[in-house]
């Protein structure tokens, strides 16, 4: 119990690795707060963290949209006091080759990978600097660091991506004295449902690429998150930390 007592604000919590990562969380005795449009998906994790026996919030909302995050977020802020942990995870990709991408594509990944990053972690900060206590873990990708080698067709994404890397170095040297630290997770391809259609050919194309021949587990990932947040890392900010068996280096 590791994080007993801390308040956490995770986005994408509907998602395959922000569940994971919200009921993980949980189970070090956090209360978690979700955040992500799909708010069904928000209710099943919300009931995994209660089952933990901590507290749970939801809010559906588009954290592209900066003014419902901010009221989002100050909800979470009312009912619990303050926010010790936030974790960045909404995003995703799309397959857009550059020469035929439209602006339209290219805005919708940057707001969707590094605008939200933004309006959330612009949102939640204030009250970590009034505590003078907080943990940022921002969701980057493998594609910041080593490019679309996993995925062809991912400019967007990974220049999104790189935004986010660039962001927690920023904001880790900002805030440094201020008791909150600023970390990163880039992974590479996860073992989520998203791979589960993978043809025995894309599969061992993907394999072909990572040196350890291993998907992430996002129980795996879960744990660097616990490990990013707890009281012990109050002295590491500013770590962009690669989860790709390799692939990067
Ligand atoms: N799964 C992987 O292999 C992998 C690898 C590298 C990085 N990542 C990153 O990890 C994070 C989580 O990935 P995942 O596999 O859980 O994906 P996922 O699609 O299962 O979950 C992403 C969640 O983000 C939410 N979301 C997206 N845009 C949103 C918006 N504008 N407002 C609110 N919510 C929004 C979605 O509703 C979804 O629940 C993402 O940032 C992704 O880019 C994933």
């Amino acid at each position: 119990m590791r994080l007993q007592g801390k308040r956490a604000v995770v986005t994408g919590a509907a998602g395959a690795l922000g569940r994971v990562i919200a009921e993980t969380l949980a189970a070090e005795g956090a209360d978690v707060a979700g955040l992500d449009l799909n708010a069904e998906g928000l209710e099943s994790t919300a009931a995994a963290v209660r089952s933990h026996g901590t507290r749970a919030l939801s809010a559906a909302v588009d954290l592209t949209d900066f003014d419902a995050v901010q009221d989002a977020v100050a909800g979470f802020v009312e009912e619990w006091g303050a926010i010790d942990i936030l974790l960045n995870g909404a995003g995703g990709g799309a397959v857009s080759y550059f020469h035929e991408m439209t602006p339209e594509t290219w805005n919708t990944q940057i707001d969707r990978n590094l605008n939200s990053v933004f309006n959330v972690t612009r949102a939640v900060l204030p009250s970590m600097l009034e505590q003078k206590h907080g943990r940022i873990i921002n969701i980057a990708s493998v594609a910041a660091i080593a490019g679309g080698r996993l995925v062809r067709g991912a400019t967007a994404y990974a220049t999104a991506k790189a935004g986010v890397v660039g962001l927690t170095k920023a904001l880790a040297i900002e805030v440094a004295d201020s008791g909150v630290t600023v970390n990163c997770l880039a992974p590479g391809a996860q073992g989520t449902n998203a791979r589960d259609n993978d043809t025995p050919e894309r599969r061992e194309a993907l394999l072909s690429q990572i040196p350890t021949r291993l998907l992430g587990e996002p129980e795996h990932l879960a744990q660097t998150v616990v490990f990013f947040a707890a009281p012990e890392t109050v002295n590491v900010t500013g770590v962009i930390l690669p989860l790709d068996g390799g692939h990067s280096i």
